[in-house]
């Protein structure tokens, strides 16, 4: 069970409004009594932050207001006493244009980095090298570099440069990066962008009807994902893993990120599924055709919410408590490896921004504001306004009829149980609205996700209620 940290927004030490590392450290033992694993830690290395950390200008050191590399050494090691793992958030896709490797590159056609990334000229009308477009705003990915009349690519915003991962220098630094914090004793590492890091090499035009803003060379994609394999499976013992961001809609276009099965990604986000409506057809639909599309040994792995989407207490929950259940409930009970975001364990909602305090280019602050510690929140003057404090950690973890007390014992249940953590899943019939399957030799799980009593297998359930059960 992976627990998303957004580390602006967790808890802040030393009272500037902004989340930091030893924040992080300082709950470790919160973490530790939910029942996380493994803790992913949104990027702490150095940014401008244009985008939140997602615009890396130094891949080796902590951005100041996180702390220090001691602190985070600290939090691996005092994570490992309590018998958890951080894997941190690696972006190859681009840098920043901060990054001294793009502040050589712009100054010259033959500077040392410039290959390092991908440029092009203006056509002969005068139009951008092709039809690109960047995923925020969606203009033209390209920007012009006035020092040498060339244009760059960005698939986001123009301060973040993509790299070219034609160029062997850039594989072999990102390999020595890597290598770098597995050396610090990381789980693994988040990839952002993993879906679309190569581009297409002769920069052709995307097809009107795709639904990518660019091309990508997929083939030579997995290929430096097997690079990447190879390189995390050296270290042997214990495990490391590699967790891709893979933002695609198909299933059969999901798995094909594991390779055969055991030598690309480790782990592969699965946005249909995080996008599913929270009905039984639905749902159940994209579980089971992604246990058709994959290979046979690939893990599969479930998440509801992250940092650039709705929460799912809001988006497929409504705010409605029983709902925000089930899901977690769903979560905890498929088989694979749960990744559950902060404050998706308090049942969290979105929360309304205003307009005058958004402060990401893609307005995704409503799931971002810092994490509820208490009724007032235990935050002061934070750099993103709380939302509801209704629930809170505080207040949910006195009461067992909490939600964060459900999906702790959810959590825990698993963790016990050789069938939730086995691949077994078999289907069992049940009334429209309900999904029900076994898993293992003896554990039943159903849930009713329809507003008329159901029974399952001699089990009563309420509307919008499930259970986990020996049988
Ligand atoms: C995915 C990250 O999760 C998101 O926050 C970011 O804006 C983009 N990648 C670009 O790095
Ligand atoms: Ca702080």
């Amino acid at each position: 069970m992976i627990y998303q940290v957004y580390v602006r927004s967790f808890a802040d030490s030393n009272g500037d409004g902004i989340g930091d590392l030893r924040g992080v450290i300082d709950r470790l033992d919160y973490l530790n009594w939910l029942g996380v694993d493994v803790v992913w830690l949104s990027p702490v290395t150095v940014s401008p932050d244009k985008d939140w950390g997602y615009d890396v200008a130094d891949y080796r050191d902590v951005q100041p207001v996180f702390g220090s590399l001691a602190d985070f050494d600290e939090l691996v090691a005092r994570a490992r006493d309590r018998g958890m793992r951080i894997v941190v958030d690696l972006v190859p896709n681009h840098t920043s244009d901060q990054h001294p490797w793009f502040v050589d590159a712009r100054r010259s056609q033959t500077a040392h980095h410039r290959h390092w990334y991908i440029w092009g000229d203006r056509r002969a009308d005068g139009s951008p090298p092709n039809n690109w477009r960047s995923t925020f705003g969606k203009g033209s990915a390209w920007q012009l570099s006035p020092e040498t009349g060339q244009l760059y690519l960005h698939s986001f915003l123009p301060e973040q440069v993509d790299l070219n991962w034609w160029n062997p220098a850039v594989r072999d630094e990102f390999d020595e990066i890597m290598r770098f914090w597995l050396d610090r004793g990381v789980a693994g590492l988040r990839l952002d962008v993993a879906h679309a890091i190569v581009k297409d090499r002769a920069l052709r035009d995307v097809a009107p009807s795709s639904e990518n803003d660019v091309l990508v060379d997929l083939d030579e994609t997995y290929a430096v994902l097997r690079r990447w394999r190879r390189l995390v499976d050296a270290y042997g013992e214990p495990d490391r893993i590699l967790l891709g961001e893979t933002w695609v809609m198909e299933l059969e276009r999901l798995a094909r990120f594991y390779g055969r099965g055991r030598d690309q990604l480790h782990l592969a986000f699965n946005f249909p599924f995080a996008f599913s409506t929270l009905r039984a057809e639905c749902l159940a639909d994209v579980v089971e055709r992604t246990f058709a599309a994959f290979p046979e040994e690939a893990w599969p792995v479930w998440m509801l919410s992250n940092h650039d989407i709705p929460r799912m207490a809001t988006r497929m929950c409504g705010g409605d408590e029983r709902k925000i259940r089930c899901a977690l409930l769903l979560l905890f009970t498929l088989p694979g490896t749960a990744v559950l975001y902060q404050g998706d364990e308090l049942g969290l909602e979105q929360a309304a921004v205003p307009p005058d305090r958004v402060r990401d280019v893609d307005k995704r602050d409503g799931c971002r504001t810092p994490l509820p510690w208490t009724r007032d929140g235990g935050w002061i003057d934070p750099w993103l306004p709380l939302g509801e404090t209704a629930r809170n950690v505080a207040d949910e973890r006195r009461d067992p009829g909490s939600i964060l007390s459900f999906a702790r014992g959810l959590i825990a249940r698993r963790r016990a149980s050789d069938d939730l953590r086995s691949r077994s899943y078999e289907r069992l019939g049940a009334p429209a609205g309900v999904w029900a399957f076994r898993r293992g030799a003896s554990t039943l799980v159903a849930v009713n996700l329809s507003d008329r009593p159901a029974t399952v297998e001699g089990h009563p359930l309420n509307p919008w209620d499930g259970v986990v059960r020996d049988v």
